[in-house]
């Protein structure tokens, strides 16, 4: 297990993720806001941050149970925080010290660097720079524009890096983490998909205990992973829920729930598509959308939810990003950001929270939900929004131009499939414009709907470009949409990316 102290910096989830790459378990606190007890705890990693150690407001974490008593790795401002509090000193650089450098010196024979090539790429991230090193520290790498690189220090298992070892472009950044964490601080690589669920399983099974647990299933990978997880460990006292908003896709709520069902989940249908349809007529607003599902959605579920009796326990498919986010370092004081996923339970349902999946990253769900037996398909599912389909119809939401959405949507995304690209994309739909074209079928004149697609490549959402899609592919669902779908002549495809724009057009 390895603590990871966060600063504020954009990379420190980066770290965890590295980290966790080798198979090591880790978890990120805020630097002035960790465990007093830190005995299960093998290894520190001081992470980066937007502070300069000579500001003002200078984060100071308290290292007094940590330095010298285990390993400690310090990266970018933890380096310099170590070098400029123990006696070296650390000053504005006088060179450009972003981006790309590489490690013309390296020392020899340092475990540290075992399997690294001389002259390996590094990623520079900094303004400040270390000008002398703090007592006892033995310089251990170069740059030809940073000459402590990396040093350590004398008596202790510390180090200390300048460079982000876990971003992409330190070409051996990976491999200098593990040397770090296997072979100087000997932590064990059990951190494994097998060994969480069974880890996890003990451990839901042993605080919940006869208690019985409701969940709502989205269709979504995490939810579904979540409840798969605890029908292994408490079986017949998960209730599962899930609510049809009548704003999935085509044949989605059914398709999905038989699925559920041969999985062997304890799962009720509800469908409620009547009751949300009607509470949106004639609201154009998306925000305003939004708060009516986000509204209907919590009393739909607690009715259901009201109907089991004496349930105890309310499941989340909450994962570790949420969980960081929400807890987070923002400026010299750790300050809680409230989220959607955390906490997210309303004032009227007085339930204790089991959240299986808080301690994972999105892929990390995907391959315990590999380990679990769940449908590769189920788990490769493009992200879809909450708010379904009713924030990709611009204007007001009606019944048909769900159902105009539902075949444009389906079309688009079964000829993903087959053209064998749907895993190639991040995530695909189409959107219902609120615009009405000229167009000519046969020897009359139309005037219907316009229909966008949008397909795009990223890793989080937060950014994303457009794909570009094969213009025969293209070509293929314009016209199988304009043939098959009535109400719609034209299709256009989103070339925009995130920023500026965003994924969903609302
Ligand atoms: P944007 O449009 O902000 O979308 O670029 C980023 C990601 O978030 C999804 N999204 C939502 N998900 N409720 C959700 O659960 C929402 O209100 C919502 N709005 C956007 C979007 O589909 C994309 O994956």
């Amino acid at each position: 297990n390895v603590l990871i102290l966060d600063f504020g910096s954009q990379y420190t989830q980066l770290i965890a993720r590295r980290v966790r790459e080798l198979n090591i378990f880790c978890e990120i606190f805020p630097y002035n806001h960790f465990p007093d007890d830190l005995s299960s705890y093998k290894a520190v990693i001081l992470g980066g941050s937007p502070f300069s150690v000579r500001g003002e407001d200078v984060p100071h974490p308290d290292l007094s149970q940590i330095r010298g008593k285990m390993p400690l790795l310090a990266v970018c401002y933890g380096a310099q925080y170590l070098a400029h509090f123990s006696g070296g000193e650390v000053a504005a650089s006088n060179t450009r010290e972003y981006g790309r450098a590489n490690l013309s010196y390296i020392k020899e024979d340092e475990v540290f660097f075992d399997g690294v090539v001389q002259n390996s790429q590094v990623w520079m991230s900094h303004s400040d720079s270390i000008k002398a090193l703090p007592t006892n520290g033995i310089k251990l790498a170069s740059t030809n524009d940073v000459e402590y690189a990396a040093y350590k220090i004398e008596g202790e298992t510390t180090y200390a890096i300048q460079y982000h070892p876990e971003v992409f472009h330190s070409t051996d950044g990976k491999q200098m983490l593990e040397n770090f964490l296997v072979k100087i601080a000997e932590v064990p690589q059990n951190f494994t998909p097998g060994a969480f669920v069974e880890e996890i399983v003990a451990e839901m099974q042993e605080k919940i205990q006869g208690d019985k647990v409701v969940l709502g299933l989205s269709g979504g990978v995490d939810s579904t992973v979540a409840a798969v997880l605890l029908n292994k460990a408490i079986g017949s006292q998960l209730y599962c829920i899930f609510v049809n908003n009548g704003l999935l896709r085509k044949n989605e709520f059914e398709n999905v729930l038989n699925q559920y069902k041969g999985m062997g989940l304890n799962v009720k249908g509800v469908d409620a598509s009547e009751r949300f349809l009607s509470e949106l007529a004639g609201v154009d607003d998306p925000e305003t959308k939004r708060k009516i599902i986000g509204r209907v959605f919590i009393e739909v579920f607690d009715n259901e939810a009201h109907h089991i009796e004496d349930v105890k326990w309310l499941a989340q498919g909450t994962i570790y990003p949420d969980v960081i986010e929400s807890v987070s370092v923002k400026g010299p004081s750790a300050t809680i950001k409230s989220h959607h996923n955390v906490g997210g339970l309303p004032d009227f349902m007085k339930l204790k929270i089991a959240e299986p999946l808080r301690m994972l990253f999105k892929d990390e769900v995907r391959r315990v939900g590999a380990t679990l037996g769940i449908d590769p398909e189920l788990l490769g599912r493009h992200p879809f929004p909450g708010p379904g389909l009713s924030i990709r119809i611009l204007g007001d939401i009606t019944p048909e131009k769900v159902r105009i959405l539902q075949e444009v949507d389906a079309v688009f995304i079964n000829g993903l499939k087959e053209h064998g690209l749907y895993d190639k994309v991040w995530q695909a739909g189409a959107i219902l414009l609120p615009v009405n074209s000229v167009g000519v079928m046969g020897d009359e004149r139309t005037y219907e709907k316009v229909v966008a697609l949008r397909a795009v490549e990223s890793t989080d959402g937060m950014t994303a470009d457009w794909v570009h899609l094969p213009y025969d592919f293209l070509m293929k669902i314009s016209n199988e949409i304009i043939n098959k779908v009535k109400g719609v002549n034209r299709v256009v495809y989103d070339i925009s990316s995130k920023p500026p724009a965003t994924i969903e057009w609302e």
